[in-house]
């Protein structure tokens, strides 16, 4: 029989910090049991004030600000045309990323997914193919509504290699395979920093000087999706040859140095809970293909966004970026940040949970194939889900980033088709939480873990040819077909 309220843990009572929520902890698993199966087990729809146990859906804009930032926000201009802190901004941004900023066309967006939608729509075209290390979810899906060929190509070593330090980088061979055969197609190359749909890994100099010769070689663009630029410095420093000595400010402005662009969600490394950019160097390749891009940019930004020196921002918010952008490349910032995640990944190692190693910048990913082996849950079964599911009764959420989320469903032929990674992701927000919460939300991962033969089963019940369809699908949860002791969940959910 599965139970959830045999593991509590031996770091309870756990200290509880910046949630009045959760010092009340008011809902009982009862509750949580009735919204989760409202909210059809979708770790999207269940409400977060019942999150007492630690939140990590996503590090997206749930970072916890800090004074300094809070005491900026007063000072925003919420004039409607070139409002004081636009400017501050500009300046923020030409010193953490070493850019002369006359030299840029810089576009606020209100999320990086704004910023994206407008880059895809004005390059897009016929029988395009746009290369990446790997593809955030939705980079991939504003690329694929515009027709364009989204290409993951993760480095080899990712599957080869435990130890290997930068499994973010791009598998430069297979890029220039791609780009001797299909050069034409190609309008920009992009890497992502760091890696997050590849388990939150960096990507190295080395491979981001590599990727920028290619393109270079074939006169294609080069950009950054830079939302985690400063946790990839700081790996860079630690992990490579030759950066130990250098700053993680120099090596952050070193990265930006070799692309032609970047988009870049503030939600992440730019500390703060809202905003996007995309950079677009004056005299970059792109503007040979695409001469009006710059106006049709503008445009694009003043019709779905705002005046550009808002985008969809208040003054407030773009005080808080530049605030946040100064601090995230102070490295008893990073040393703390990054550390507490390996802390987090390596209980969870001890704890005898299959996480990826090593561990991601921003989140520990677990590996759902390794954590179901031996039961009888299959890849179509949705493990991951069910996992999130039942920890949500916990009030911990974590998210499913494996076979359902990047799987897919063709109605015509019932056909799924699965990617070759399946994760559940455990996420990290910044200046949240304290090591004992993530110590908590370990040993209920732990919990199941151990009764893993008895999680049942996610069938999805709504929305599985859906487009990003772990954002909006609906589930039931139903026994391992070789075990009747979890029928509690099947007949709570009937
Ligand atoms: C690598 C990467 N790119 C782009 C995005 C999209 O950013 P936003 O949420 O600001 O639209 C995310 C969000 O998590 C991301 O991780």
């Amino acid at each position: 029989m599965l139970d959830l309220t045999s593991f509590e843990t031996p770091h309870h009572p756990r200290s509880h910090v910046n949630s009045l929520v959760r010092l009340h902890n008011p809902f009982t698993e009862d509750q949580r049991l009735e919204a989760a199966i409202k909210a059809g087990w979708n770790v999207f729809q269940f409400p977060s004030e019942m999150l007492c146990g630690g939140d990590l859906l996503s590090d997206s804009g749930t970072t916890t600000m800090t004074t300094e930032q809070f005491s900026a926000l007063v000072l925003g201009d919420e004039s409607y045309g070139s409002n004081w802190g636009y400017f501050q901004l500009l300046e923020t941004i030409g010193e953490t990323f070493g850019i002369d900023t006359d030299e840029w066309e810089i576009y606020l967006f209100h999320q990086a997914r704004a910023a994206e939608h407008a880059l895809f729509t004005h390059i897009a075209g016929e029988d395009l193919i746009v290369p990446a290390n790997s593809f955030f979810d939705t980079t991939r899906a504003n690329a694929e509504a515009n027709k364009i060929d989204a290409r993951d190509l993760v480095c080899q070593n990712f599957n080869d290699d435990p130890d290997y330090p930068f499994k973010g980088n791009l598998d430069i061979d297979a890029l220039g395979q791609l780009l001797e055969e299909h050069c034409e197609q190609i309008p920009l190359v992009i890497s992502t920093i760091t890696n997050n749909t590849g388990g939150g890994q960096p990507v190295s100099m080395e491979n981001i000087r590599a990727t920028r010769a290619l393109c270079d070689a074939h006169g294609i663009p080069f950009f950054l999706d830079a939302c985690r630029f400063a946790e990839n410095a700081w790996f860079i420093k630690e992990r490579e040859e030759g950066y130990a000595d250098k700053s993680v400010a120099a090596i952050a402005k070193e990265e930006l140095s070799f692309c032609d662009g970047f988009t870049i969600s503030f939600k992440k490394d730019g500390l703060a809970n809202m905003g996007g950019a995309l950079a677009i160097r004056k005299d970059s390749r792109l503007t040979e293909r695409y001469p009006d891009i710059f106006d049709a940019l503008r445009d694009h930004q003043i019709l779905v966004e705002g005046h550009p020196t808002y985008g969809g921002l208040s003054g407030r918010d773009i005080m808080t970026i530049t605030v946040g952008l100064q601090t995230v490349i102070k490295e008893e910032y990073l040393k703390g940040r990054i550390g507490q995640v390996y802390e987090f990944g390596a209980y969870l190692k001890k704890l005898g949970i299959p996480v990826i190693e090593p561990f991601g910048g921003h989140a520990v990913y677990i590996d759902m194939d390794r954590f179901f082996e031996g039961t009888s849950m299959e890849k179509g079964d949705f493990g991951g889900i069910s996992l999130t599911a039942l920890l949500l009764l916990k009030g911990v959420r974590l998210c499913e980033l494996g076979a359902f989320a990047f799987g897919t469903y063709d109605p015509g032929t019932e056909n799924e088709t699965f990617p070759p990674r399946n994760f559940v992701r455990a996420a990290v927000p910044r200046n949240k939480y304290e090591i004992q919460d993530l110590y908590y939300v370990a040993d209920c991962i732990k919990g199941l873990y151990d009764q893993r033969d008895s999680i049942p089963k996610a069938v999805p019940v709504w929305g599985k040819d859906k487009a990003l369809r772990h954002f909006k699908a609906r589930f039931e949860l139903v026994p391992q077909s070789h075990n009747a002791a979890v029928k509690q969940y099947a007949s709570a959910v009937s």
